[in-house]
């Protein structure tokens, strides 16, 4: 038998209709504009309202990957779900997902990795697909960041948006698809970025609501730091390792943390600015739906074709961290 290539055969994307601006949290916070554009690359973020859970913006995602591709939900085998921001601790936002949806023959499960919730799904589905046991995996990545972000702190309220980004995981019917990929982990992030509120260790009380501990937590200069380094040497190793170079990437998505981390990234790589996919400006930082959504606007923007040679980094909590690198296939 020939080997399995697995490979996106669809998308799909849902943010929320309001639009939070940097002059927004000018009055919110004691920041500017300029401080956040210049820091961070962003501009504006998009915030959910109380019925847009993580659950209902990644099925809105689906309704547009079926507006875009043929599927039928009744074909899915598997939903991944990578969110730090499930609808509640159980049932999983998978299973959720599945009953918005309609994926009655789909099994599933959410997976936590921060920023870098997509890659870590993405492997988790091209071995199943490898496999030969599952033939269609939902990837839904989904977020509600203004539900755990806390709007007093400035060093963290300027940085995330919420979103939902949606890819379907196959065979690939040729020879494109995910090349190769690279994953790691180091636990030194877990005193630089975390939530410490809410799970076993610190259950939910009044003291631990009073304390802001249901909020993200981010030491931003250490995570600054770690991220340039290890997002930056994960892409490099895997392009060198497939004897390529950066003049032969036709298009880097990096997980969009901030501007000048992507800049970084592209720098170590020596790829020119029509290489980079950026959509920062516009969403902020969607934690694992960042990649996703920037594929679809990728798309939409005509900078993907089928043949492509693409290479995805991330970088989040944990720390967790890695890259894919793909022939791109519709
Ligand atoms: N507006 C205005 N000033 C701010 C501010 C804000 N929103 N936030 C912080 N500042 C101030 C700081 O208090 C500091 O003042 P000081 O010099 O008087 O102490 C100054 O600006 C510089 O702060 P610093 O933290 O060094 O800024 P920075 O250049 O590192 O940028 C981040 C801050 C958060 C943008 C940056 O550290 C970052 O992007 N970190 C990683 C974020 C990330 O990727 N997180 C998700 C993981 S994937």
């Amino acid at each position: 038998m020939d080997k399995i290539i697995p490979t996106i055969t669809a998308l799909g994307k849902y943010v929320p209709k309001k639009i939070l601006t940097n002059k927004d949290l000018e009055k919110m916070v004691d920041t500017n504009d300029e401080w956040i554009k210049s820091r961070t690359g962003i501009k504006e973020r998009r915030i959910a309202n109380e019925e847009e859970t993580s659950s209902f913006m990644a099925a809105k995602a689906f309704q547009d990957m079926q507006e875009r591709y043929n599927i039928d939900p009744l074909d899915i085998d598997l939903i991944l779900v990578p969110t730090i921001t499930p609808d509640m601790f159980f049932p999983s936002t998978a299973a959720l997902i599945q009953d918005k949806i309609g994926a009655k023959n789909a099994w599933g499960f959410d997976l936590s990795a921060a920023c870098s919730g997509y890659l870590y799904a993405l492997e988790v589905a091209s071995n199943f697909i490898k496999s030969g046991q599952y033939k269609k995996v939902l990837i839904a990545a989904s977020e509600k960041m203004s539900s755990i972000t806390d709007y007093t702190d400035r060093n963290t309220c300027i940085l995330f948006g919420d979103g939902a980004g949606l890819t379907l995981i196959e065979a690939s019917k040729d020879d494109t698809g995910i090349i190769d990929t690279d994953l790691h982990m180091d636990s030194i992030g877990k005193d630089f970025l975390y939530i410490k509120g809410g799970g076993c260790l610190n259950p939910a009380t009044h003291e631990s609501v009073d304390q802001k501990l249901h909020y993200v937590y981010q030491d931003g200069r250490p995570v600054y730091k770690y991220a340039v380094s290890k997002m930056s040497q994960t892409g490099y190793d895997l392009v060198h390792k497939h004897s390529y170079t950066g003049k032969d990437i036709d298009l880097f998505i990096p997980h969009q943390a901030n501007q000048r981390i992507i800049d970084a990234c592209a720098s170590r790589l020596k790829l020119r600015e029509d290489q980079i996919m950026s959509n920062i400006a516009k969403y902020g930082n969607t934690t694992a739906a960042t990649i996703p959504l920037a594929m679809v606007d990728a798309i939409d923007d005509k900078r993907l074709k089928k043949g492509d040679l693409v290479i995805i980094t991330a970088f989040g909590g944990g720390f967790t961290w890695g890259a894919a690198l793909l022939k791109w296939s519709i």
